[in-house]
């Protein structure tokens, strides 16, 4: 686990399975059908049960497909936590296809919608690194980068955490906050 306070929150790096999480929302890295799929999509779908695939529905009922970089919000069903904000990570091509800002823009996107939902909590998922084939070292610094930007500015999201699935990609988001948290701007506190 690393923790790193930035301008009175909180940022966290944890291993394990985010459909456990207590925070006020999970984000689910998911794709622009909103019908489930595998990974961290299909165990969020199983833990939560049947009514978050209701709501994806009826999201997709009113609104169509969701579009890469953009997000929306559910019930969280039988899980712990109170919301699942469903995001659409790029898939990776080779870097050139504006990547790094869709998926700077699932962060910034999630989080918009954890505040307006009243959030003070939220987890999220190392997006895109698995079935969407985004080098998680390229991932892990535009994630954190993008997060810790959002902190600089005030916020009433107190606590956001990565909960990473294995230590290969937690090593590389712990690498991320060190070049951004230590090695780059020192003062992070307001
Ligand atoms: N908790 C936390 N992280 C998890 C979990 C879990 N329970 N299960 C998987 N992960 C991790 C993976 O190890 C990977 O590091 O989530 C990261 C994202 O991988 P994917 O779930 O494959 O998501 P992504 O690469 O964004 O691809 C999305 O895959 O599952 C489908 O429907 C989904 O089509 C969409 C695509």
């Amino acid at each position: 686990m690393i923790e790193k306070i930035i301008n009175q929150s909180i940022l966290s790096l944890v291993e394990g399975d985010i459909t456990q999480e207590t925070t006020n929302a999970i984000v689910n890295a998911a794709n622009s059908s909103l019908m489930g799929g595998g990974g961290v999509d299909g165990a969020i779908h199983i833990a939560g049960g049947p009514k978050i695939l209701e709501e994806c529905k009826n999201i997709r009922a009113q609104s169509g497909r969701l579009p890469a970089g953009q997000a929306a919000i559910t019930t969280a069903g039988s899980m712990k936590t109170r919301f699942v904000i469903h995001t659409v990570g790029p898939i990776w091509h080779n870097g050139d296809k504006n990547e790094p800002e869709i998926l700077a823009s699932c962060y910034q996107m999630s989080l918009k919608i954890a505040e307006e939902n009243g959030c003070k909590s939220i987890s999220f998922p190392s997006i895109s690194t698995g079935a969407y084939g985004y080098p998680v070292s390229l991932a892990a610094p535009v994630a954190i980068n993008t997060v810790v930007d959002f902190l600089m500015k005030d916020t009433a999201i107190q606590l956001i955490r990565f909960v990473l699935f294995s230590s290969r990609v937690f090593d590389a988001y712990a690498e991320a906050v060190r070049q951004r948290v230590e090695v780059g701007c020192s003062d992070l506190r307001k």
